[in-house]
């Protein structure tokens, strides 16, 4: 299936159970904005809880907070974000659309990136058993010049957005001959920066001096709350401060479904350490986080890191954790080291000091700080979108199966009647009411048990418990694994330990 099929596809099923509607759909929608449904809902907070539990509650250094949206604009000076936070656009004046120059250019790079994969696949193909990729890589020509080439536009755009030479990287587009995608023409007006917050006034007043903005991060409600932190909670250097909110972008091109929003959620921690330790702390978060994310066994090879090549203002190393989405390797998490920028310049702006005194080597000091920083609802479509599978069965038919990790799966078990009669319904639904207490459950009644079977599978339930004539009999029932389709007969004694032991969250913690 074409990977753009693959995006449609789970658009729609998205729809279809629940997961995700488009936002005011009756108005014809909005742009880029999105509700999460009933199952959709659920998900969620199963990956705020798997987050919030591995990141506050496993560690005895962190603590989670939440902090408002609206925050005084000077905070959004003194983080560089009124002055810095921009996109570098341009227009193509044929189609009338706008684009993201950088990622006009990324774009390229990735086509290059194709050719060499498909050289490697050849490789693959002609040497068989005896292919040496690695060696492959380091000597075949034809990937030595697409490498060339890759880091010739890496550098060039590189420099040029580093020193906001917005000329330059309208060169570099005219170089690379990049057509627009609608109307196929290379007719651009120049690069401009465009800011990315969304702002509004504060209560009645009107004017610049009422002007707030809606929080384009979370992180900045941590920093600023640092100081209150570490105090009341007799914090120890280094500690860290969670955070699991909604942020606002005003982005320019907002795509590719969920992906990228105007109106998202993120889960981010900033990390403070001694001034001089962040190198290490920055690659034990690279380590703990992509650990964090193959746990949940939606592929390793689905991953990738990716080093920046144009730094956020005020990051001194940073890398992404890449998913491979529908669309491609993408964005999934970004990990930062963010010295001392947004601590400093909140002590000059505020004229608050907003230092640790360390009493281990008798000094203050305004702590560095490394910054892990998971978009959820990205995190929402990587598993929505690797989990679901369409199987062909032995008899020749297919199922849709969401094959989500039980632990976040919506509906842990779906307790059904065989039929609506002989006090089966009565008998089930006592079952459900034990297991209620336990797991978010689903009760199901309608149609036939195979096409149950597969309203479940759809929506990624792991267990169906069904109650049928011998129920009534002998206290069994049979229970069947959404993976395998293999059904048992158990005690319904049993039920509580035998679900539980595959939706507790406890494995992925370990
Ligand atoms: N505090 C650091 C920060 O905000 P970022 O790389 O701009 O860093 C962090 O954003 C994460 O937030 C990204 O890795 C991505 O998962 C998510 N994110 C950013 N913009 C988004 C958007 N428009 N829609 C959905 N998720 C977004």
């Amino acid at each position: 299936m074409q990977k753009e099929d693959k995006l449609k596809e789970i658009i729609s099923h998205a729809k279809e159970y629940g997961f995700v509607f488009p936002s005011s759909e009756i108005y014809d929608g909005l742009s880029a904005t999105y509700d999460y449904g009933q199952l959709g809902s659920e998900l969620k907070n199963n990956i705020k809880s798997y987050w919030w539990k591995s990141m506050v509650q496993m560690n005895e250094n962190i603590v989670g907070v939440d902090t408002a949206i609206f925050m005084h604009p000077s905070v959004w000076k003194a983080s560089g974000h009124v002055d810095a936070f921009n996109d570098p656009l341009i227009d193509n004046k044929d189609s009338k659309k706008r684009y993201r120059a950088d990622v006009l250019i990324e774009d390229v790079i990735e086509k290059i990136r194709g050719k060499i994969n498909k050289e490697v696949a050849k490789g693959v193909k002609r040497f068989g058993d005896d292919f040496n990729k690695d060696e492959f890589l380091a000597t075949n020509v034809n990937v030595l010049r697409n490498k060339e080439k890759i880091k010739g536009i890496e550098d060039r755009m590189r420099t040029s957005l580093e020193s906001e030479d917005l000329e330059g990287v309208y060169n570099l587009i005219m170089d690379l001959e990049i057509a627009c995608p609608v109307s196929g023409s290379k007719n651009w007006t120049e690069v401009r920066q465009f800011n990315l917050m969304f702002s509004t006034e504060l209560g009645s007043v009107s004017g610049e001096s009422a002007k707030i903005y809606l929080r384009p991060e979370t992180a900045q409600g941590i920093f600023v709350n640092f100081l209150n932190v570490q105090k009341s909670g007799r914090m120890k250097l280094p500690f860290g401060i969670a955070q699991i909110g909604k942020a606002f972008r005003n982005e320019i091109v907002a795509r590719q479904f969920i992906f990228r929003m105007r109106e998202f959620e993120q889960m981010e921690m900033q990390f403070f350490v001694r001034p001089g330790e962040e190198m290490k702390w920055y690659e034990h978060w690279k380590d703990q986080r992509i650990q964090w994310h193959k746990k949940l066994g939606l592929g390793d090879d689905n991953y990738r890191f990716h080093d920046h090549i144009k730094m956020a203002h005020y990051a001194n190393a940073a890398a992404d954790i890449e998913f491979d989405f529908p669309m491609g390797f993408k964005e999934l998490e970004g990990i930062h080291s963010r010295t001392d920028f947004d601590l400093k310049q909140h002590e000059q702006l505020s004229g608050k000091k907003l230092q640790y005194f360390d009493p281990e080597i008798n000094e203050n000091y305004v702590p560095y700080v490394v910054e892990t920083s998971i978009g959820l609802d990205r995190m929402f479509l990587a598993i929505l979108s690797s989990c679901h599978k369409v199987e062909k069965l032995e008899n020749g038919s297919e199922r849709v199966v969401l094959c989500l990790p039980p632990a976040l799966a919506p509906y842990k078990v779906a307790v059904m009647p065989l039929t609506r009669k002989d006090e089966l319904p009565e008998k089930a639904k006592s079952i459900l009411a034990t297991l209620k207490t336990e797991f978010n459950c689903q009760y199901d009644e309608k149609d036939s048990p195979g096409k149950r079977y597969r309203r479940q599978d759809a929506i990624g339930t792991p267990y169906c418990v069904m109650v049928d004539h011998q129920t009534l009999e002998d206290n069994t029932v049979t229970i069947r694994d959404r993976d395998t389709m293999e059904q048992e007969r158990v005690s319904i004694d049993q039920l509580t330990t035998i679900i539980g032991d595959k939706v507790s969250m406890a494995e992925l913690l370990k």
